[in-house]
């Protein structure tokens, strides 16, 4: 089961606390009791040692008077309260014992044995009582020989109270901690996860009918912020190729349906009119001519479409560029010689470039095609191929009608034609450039463009060398 993100924080940090405050809680209360128990030893020791001065004659001999409390009163005072006095002998018998104690500490096998080896030892013993006690069992020992044995006790009573209102305060401290953090843990949580809730519900909204949808711009500029930034930036991107796409299509349906159209019209006249064969010939001619646009129309369409899908999986066999020019060249030749334009290649280095040579060789066409169909009567037109270090250059030069400076940042994009009028004459679909351009791209080239109106136009196409 996926919990959301928000839930797993809180949890993770209310834990986190948790853990963190126990941890405080325990190492607090044992350095606390671990401080009790050293004072309490300090006490019972010092009590312990007096003892032993208090119970050995001068003369060595082990003196208890009969009334032990007195003794007691007499020699520690009140220092003596609350602390639980037994004198043994060395067989372990009681030879006297503090009226408070009501019962006998007993002493444990090891400890008598230390005892009995000269050690002291301190411990906690279980009582009757409620409370276990802190012992310490001190030997006195006279001239190595072991006389009696003395132990001093103190109860665990009052310290308990100090750690039960410790337990009181300690407890519903952590627990209250806990649940404050977690409930601003979990409100915090929800403001800061305030824009993901928010970028998720634009992207669901967004479809292709609504890419001007954007997500708020008011989330902060946090990381959250940058990621609402780059899904806008995406969105506008997706936006403009949806924009893109429905333009293309709709013109390419446009320059479908203006010789579908004339077709009809001349068919239908023809249909109507008398059997005159020379008529009819003129009109079956002219739908040639129209079927002709329309197939050169969707063969660049699908040439567009066929390098969309090509784009990096391209044929790459070595090409020699100069044979493509001049093949291009002889079958142009004719073309320009009609239109009086005098076509000459200048340079033709012989060049190899990676490609796909049916893909490089309409670039030279369509490139000296356009040269030639936008240059008056008269004019020239220069081919050449040079190499430039590791770069293949082929220009075609013309002294045609030119671009102006307004129409070239467009002349590349498809469907784009300067003079729409004229282009029924010369043929077209404004279709040649765009292929021309992503024919360079592909082969990892650039198609480049100078003109002025009037004088000319020269396009350079560049490739890497092979
Ligand atoms: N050599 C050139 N001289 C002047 N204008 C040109 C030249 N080549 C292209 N153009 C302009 O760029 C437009 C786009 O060219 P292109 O994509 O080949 O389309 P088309 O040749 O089908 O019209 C042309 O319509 C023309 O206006
Ligand atoms: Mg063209």
């Amino acid at each position: 089961m996926a919990f959301s993100i928000r839930t797993r924080l809180t949890f993770w940090y209310t834990a986190l606390l948790f853990v963190s405050l126990l941890a405080f809680g325990a190492v607090f209360s044992y350095s606390l009791l671990k401080t009790f128990v050293y004072r309490m030893d300090n006490q019972i020791i010092s009590i312990a040692d007096m003892m032993v001065h208090s119970v050995i004659r001068p003369s060595g001999q082990i003196f208890i008077p009969k009334d032990f409390d007195i003794m007691l009163e007499r020699h520690f005072g009140v220092r003596t309260a609350g602390s639980y006095i037994q004198v043994l002998e060395p067989h372990g018998n009681v030879i006297a014992k503090s009226s408070n104690l009501d019962f006998s500490l007993n002493v444990p096998p090891p400890t008598y044995r230390a005892a009995i080896d000269g050690a002291t030892t301190y411990e906690v013993v279980k009582t009757v009582g409620k409370y276990p006690m802190r012992v310490v069992t001190k030997p006195i020992v006279l001239d190595g020989k072991l006389i009696a044995i003395v132990q001093v006790g103190s109860s665990f009573e009052g310290m308990d109270e100090i750690f039960h209102s410790l337990a009181f305060i300690l407890i519903p401290g952590i627990l209250a901690s806990v649940v404050v953090a977690g409930a601003v843990g979990w409100f915090l949580a929800r403001k800061a996860l305030k824009p993901v809730t928010e970028i998720t519900a634009t992207a669901r909204k967004i479809t292709a009918e609504n890419l001007d949808e954007r997500i708020r711009s008011d989330v902060p500029q946090d990381e959250l912020g940058r990621l609402a930034a780059t899904m806008n930036e995406m969105i506008e991107r997706l936006e403009k190729s949806f924009k893109q796409i429905r333009q293309f299509t709709g013109d390419a349906s446009h320059e479908l349906k203006t010789p579908l159209t004339i077709l009809k019209g001349e068919i239908e006249m023809a249909l109507r009119s008398k059997d005159d064969v020379r008529y009819m010939k003129e009109v079956l001619a002219s739908s040639l001519e129209e079927i002709d646009r329309m197939s050169y129309i969707v063969k660049s369409l699908l040439d567009l479409a066929k390098m969309d899908v090509e784009k990096g999986a391209l044929a790459k066999e070595p090409v020699r560029l100069d044979k493509v020019v001049s093949d291009r060249y002889e079958h142009l030749r004719k073309r320009a010689f009609d239109s009086a334009v005098q076509l000459d290649i200048l340079e033709n280095k012989p060049v190899t470039v990676l490609g796909d040579q049916v893909r490089l060789s309409q670039l030279v066409y369509n490139l000296i095609d356009n040269a030639i169909k936008y240059t008056h009567k008269g004019g020239r037109v220069e081919l050449s191929l040079a190499q430039e270090g590791q770069t293949a250059l082929f220009k075609v030069k013309d002294t045609g009608v030119g671009i102006s400076a307004e129409d070239l940042p467009f002349i590349f994009d498809r469907f784009y034609r300067v003079d729409k009028a004229r282009t029924r004459e010369v043929g077209g679909a404004g279709l040649g450039l765009s292929i021309c351009k992503e024919i360079a791209e592909a082969h990892g080239g650039t198609l480049s463009v100078v003109s002025q109106t009037g004088t000319g136009t020269t396009f350079t196409a560049s490739f890497p060398s092979a």
